[in-house]
């Protein structure tokens, strides 16, 4: 998949996946990743699908329906792309988190949603139940930030609450942070996931 990785100062720090909103590239979530954790190693991903020109990560039939069959697909594919790049840049594939906004989000979602152990923290900006009916592997010793907005016009807030309710089901530990904000990524809620990072690491 088309990337970018950057070594960061602090080695003990773990590893933080990008992944974009549609229409984004794996450049977008670097300002956000240097505000929430400025020193540590940074990997931006590119979705591999095109949606009139615009990248994204899976394929949907119209929004906010997902094409069931690409997201696995395309679910496995990114996993396999980590997996490939811990070797290569050799990070601790043990120790990746992730950050998603929107399309991003979801393929996070759906990685936890779908695979055992493939990240281990995780901040979601404006994510979206990815797929129904099927049974979680256990996140325990997850954890997961998710930032969401009280009038976002794509992600009604039962949505949202399904989410955090199906993840805390497989015993992750979530965190939720409610703007009043629709869909766009605000600069409170990633201050808000910043001091969310900093507790974490200073309770480890
Ligand atoms: C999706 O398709 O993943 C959601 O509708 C969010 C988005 O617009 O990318």
């Amino acid at each position: 998949m088309k990337h970018i990785y950057q070594a960061g100062k602090d080695k003990n720090a773990p590893t933080f996946v990008l992944l974009h909103g549609t229409g984004g590239n794996e450049h977008d979530l670097l300002p956000i990743a240097n505000m929430i954790a400025p020193d540590a190693s940074i990997l931006g991903v590119r979705g591999n699908v095109l949606e009139n020109g615009m990248p994204r990560f899976f394929r949907r039939l119209a929004e906010g329906i997902f094409d069931e069959e690409d997201l696995i697909f395309r679910t496995n594919e990114l996993n396999e792309f980590l997996n490939e790049a811990a070797e290569k840049y050799e990070f601790d594939r043990e120790r990746l988190f992730a950050i998603g906004y929107s399309n991003g989000a979801n393929i996070a979602a759906s990685l936890m949603y779908h695979l055992p152990n493939v990240l281990h923290g995780a901040i979601l900006f404006h994510a979206m139940v990815p797929r129904r009916g099927i049974h979680l592997p256990d996140l325990s010793n997850t954890n997961i930030f998710i930032g969401a907005g009280t009038n976002d016009p794509i992600i009604p807030q039962q949505e949202t609450k399904e989410l955090i309710e199906t993840l805390r089901n497989a015993n992750a530990i979530v965190e939720e942070h409610w703007g009043h904000a629709g869909h766009q990524l605000t600069r409170d809620e990633v201050e808000k996931a910043r001091e969310w990072y900093i507790r974490l690491t200073e309770s480890k």
